[in-house]
């Protein structure tokens, strides 16, 4: 059904992620949606994809869905759905997206101390400086992944041909760039190099991202070019 992948595996009994086709602008993306499985064995779903019932029984043997996770004020269009369908989950997110959404309800924002306190294997990193994605990058203290969803992307082999020449005309094609409709909307790059400079500290062995596969090889050194290709010092 609507063209989701099943889950893949990508550290094993912690991270799984799932792909389904978007149209966006005119292309065709994969849209990424991340699985991380707890300490305490709940999971937590980053960009919570359109739930069904074959994902919910892959997920009900790996945990409890405990959290709903919208990372900034696009990813958000399936968890209205996800919310009903797990009703025991917390929602986490920006007030923004709520602005966007109106099915949508958040029982926590993505920036409050409670959510530190309440999932401290995770800190919350913002990407200030780009009001116009508002996004929050996670980074996963267990398995050292950082988790963001448009902070950059890159278009590869498996993707559809329409994206892929896109991307070759906009310089994201096999490489790992800022999306081309985000490039012009950087209005503080002092603040967006600070927020980039706190997630290349993190000693991040991945990235994973919602447009592009799990980057693994150099990943910080990937995060730091495409932002310096924008103009942001780092
Ligand atoms: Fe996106």
């Amino acid at each position: 059904m609507n063209g989701m992948s099943a889950l893949t595996a990508v550290v094993d009994g912690k991270i799984w992620v799932l792909d389904r086709p978007v149209w966006f602008a005119g292309v065709r993306l994969r849209a990424r949606s991340t699985v991380v499985r707890l300490d305490d064995g709940s999971l937590l779903l980053h960009t919570p994809p359109p739930p069904t019932a074959a994902l919910a029984e892959e997920l009900r043997a790996l945990g409890r869905v405990r959290w709903l996770l919208v990372p900034n004020c696009f990813h958000h269009l399936s968890t209205p759905a996800a919310a009903a369908y797990f009703p025991e989950a917390q929602v986490v997110g920006p007030a923004s997206a709520l602005k966007r959404n109106k099915a949508l309800s958040v029982h926590m924002d993505i920036q409050a101390a409670s959510f530190a306190e309440q999932l401290p294997e995770f800190e919350a990193l913002p990407l200030l400086g780009v009001p116009f994605l508002d996004e929050t990058v996670l980074y996963h203290r267990p398995t050292q992944t950082l988790l963001g969803a448009d902070v950059v992307l890159c278009a590869g082999a498996a993707d559809h041909w329409t994206w892929r020449w896109a991307a070759r005309v906009t310089g994201c094609y096999e490489r790992v760039r800022v999306s081309p409709d985000v490039r012009k909307k950087i209005p503080d790059k002092t603040a967006a190099a600070r927020s980039i400079h706190a997630m290349l500290e993190r000693p991040a062995e991945r990235l994973i991202v919602g447009h592009a596969d799990v980057i693994e090889k150099d990943c910080r050194d990937a995060l730091a070019e495409a932002w310096r290709l924008e103009g942001v010092e780092l």
